[in-house]
């Protein structure tokens, strides 16, 4: 498949490549304040946000160490089900640690609440979620998002780690999967 052809799937660009590393500089900037004279611990949900967490990780100016875990949700290709199974679990102990779960995108907020309450049993430190992205309107359970990169409308997206069906990770922006392409994927 080439780029092109990638870009048909793709209807709109949502957050363009300046936007993602102006808004991704600030959190940065905000994530080493509240965390000066704490160790963090980054813990980022496999695989959509490996693509945020390394760049956020470039801009944090406190000792930080980075972990993963693999969960899948069974349901439909863009809907979640809030059942929620480990694939990998973490590799460190994290009793003790302040842990700050990065995420690519919160929709219904039922994976990360799972996650959240999976990690809070470990006694962390603290835990407090950083995400991208989140679609208010979509929220079924409210989870505390200490950290926002922006609120998206309520748009099946793609790129800067985010898939349908395993595509268009490598999209260096955020954009809106066109209609056609979800319609014949499900
Ligand atoms: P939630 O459990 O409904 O909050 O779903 C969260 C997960 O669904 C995210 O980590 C993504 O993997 C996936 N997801 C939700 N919305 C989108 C989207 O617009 N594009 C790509 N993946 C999405
Ligand atoms: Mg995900």
């Amino acid at each position: 498949m080439s780029q092109a052809e990638l870009e048909r799937g793709v209807a709109e660009v949502l957050i363009d490549e300046e936007s993602l590393r102006g808004r991704i500089t600030e959190l940065g900037d905000e994530i080493s304040t509240d965390y000066a004279d704490r160790d963090v611990l980054l813990i980022g949900v496999l695989k959509g946000a490996v693509f945020f967490m390394a760049d956020l990780m470039r801009e944090l100016r406190v000792p930080c160490e980075i972990d993963f875990m693999a969960i899948s949700s069974y349901g439909a290709a863009t809907d979640s089900s809030g059942v929620v199974r480990i694939l990998k679990d973490l590799d460190i102990n994290i009793e003790g640690r302040h842990v700050l779960v990065v995420e690519d995108i919160i929709d219904s907020g039922l994976t990360l609440s799972y996650l959240v309450r999976n990690l809070e049993a470990r006694g962390p430190a603290s835990l407090e979620i950083c995400a991208l992205l989140t679609k208010p309107d979509r929220r079924e359970i409210q989870v505390p998002v200490r950290y926002v990169g922006f609120e998206i409308p309520n748009r099946f997206v793609v790129g800067y780690g985010l898939d349908f069906a395993e595509r268009y990770r490598n999209l260096p922006y955020v954009g809106v999967l066109s209609e056609e392409v979800i319609q014949a994927g499900e």
